[in-house]
């Protein structure tokens, strides 16, 4: 029996995986703009953490809303793939890109792979640094700090000790370039499902797409590899 509801059917999905693809990317992008502070010192990159943490239930909401958008992108984005993988069960033997005006290319076809692997890599995350020493529920002396009289979570200590090693230092790197990849294309595909393109717009379009998910890619990689190279 199919679904009455439009947003169960694939173009609804498609309009909430993009519509929830889009807020993330301007979270990661200020996450990445926040991340950079570093760059000016452990005082500053501390101060905003400090700053972020007391905002208390503003902060509490913009977080149940990136996890409500995350799972929502999350579960749709399986969707698709599910029903696209209904539609053709058995694979192409040679899959080759129609050529223009396809968009179709690696990272289109590789999207629930490079989802999958940032799923993954954002319960580490989390778990590494939010709820790590000094995190919510993880007291811990050795990561608090002082700054202009204010006490404080020393969250750049942690950074800075995570990313001496090469495991994530380089890790990080490597899903870094999958978040580009999976950015280049989402944002390319959402802005499409929300009917921004006519055809004369797909090429500006598709290099908005490439360029911000390039920038927000290697603004995230700068830091790991400065730390691990002592450049900061
Ligand atoms: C080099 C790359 C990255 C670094 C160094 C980094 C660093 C951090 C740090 C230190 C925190 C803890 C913030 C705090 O507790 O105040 C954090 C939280 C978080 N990060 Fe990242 N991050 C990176 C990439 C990413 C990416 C690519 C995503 C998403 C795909 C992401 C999603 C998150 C989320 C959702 C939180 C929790 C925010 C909150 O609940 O307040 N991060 N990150």
């Amino acid at each position: 029996m199919s679904s009455k509801n439009p947003l169960r059917s694939p173009v609804g999905k498609k309009l909430i995986t993009g519509i929830t693809g889009l807020g993330l990317v301007v979270f990661v992008l200020m996450h990445m703009i926040g991340n950079l502070s570093m760059f000016t010192g452990s005082d500053a990159y501390n101060e905003y953490a400090h700053f972020l943490a007391g905002l208390g239930p503003v902060l509490y909401a913009m977080e149940v809303a990136i996890v409500a958008f995350f799972l929502f992108h999350i579960v749709n984005g399986i969707q698709i793939w599910l029903g696209k993988r209904k539609a053709r069960p058995v694979g192409y033997d040679t899959y080759r890109s129609a050529g223009k005006p396809s968009q179709q290319s690696t990272s289109s076809r590789s999207m629930i792979i490079t989802g999958s692997i940032l799923g993954i890599f954002l319960v580490i995350h989390i778990i590494s640094f939010k709820f790590g020493p000094g995190g919510p529920g993880n007291a811990d002396a050795a990561y608090v700090t002082n700054v202009g009289g204010t006490e404080m979570r020393d969250l750049s200590k942690l950074v800075l000790e995570k990313f001496g090693s090469p495991f994530y230092a380089f890790g990080y790197t490597f899903v870094m370039l999958l978040l580009i990849t999976h950015l280049r294309h989402g944002i390319w595909s959402a802005l499409q499902s929300l009917g921004a393109m006519r055809p004369s717009l797909t090429p500006l379009v598709y290099g908005v797409g490439a360029v911000l998910g390039m920038l927000i890619g290697l603004g995230f990689i700068a830091l790991p590899l400065a730390i691990y190279f002592h450049l900061i």
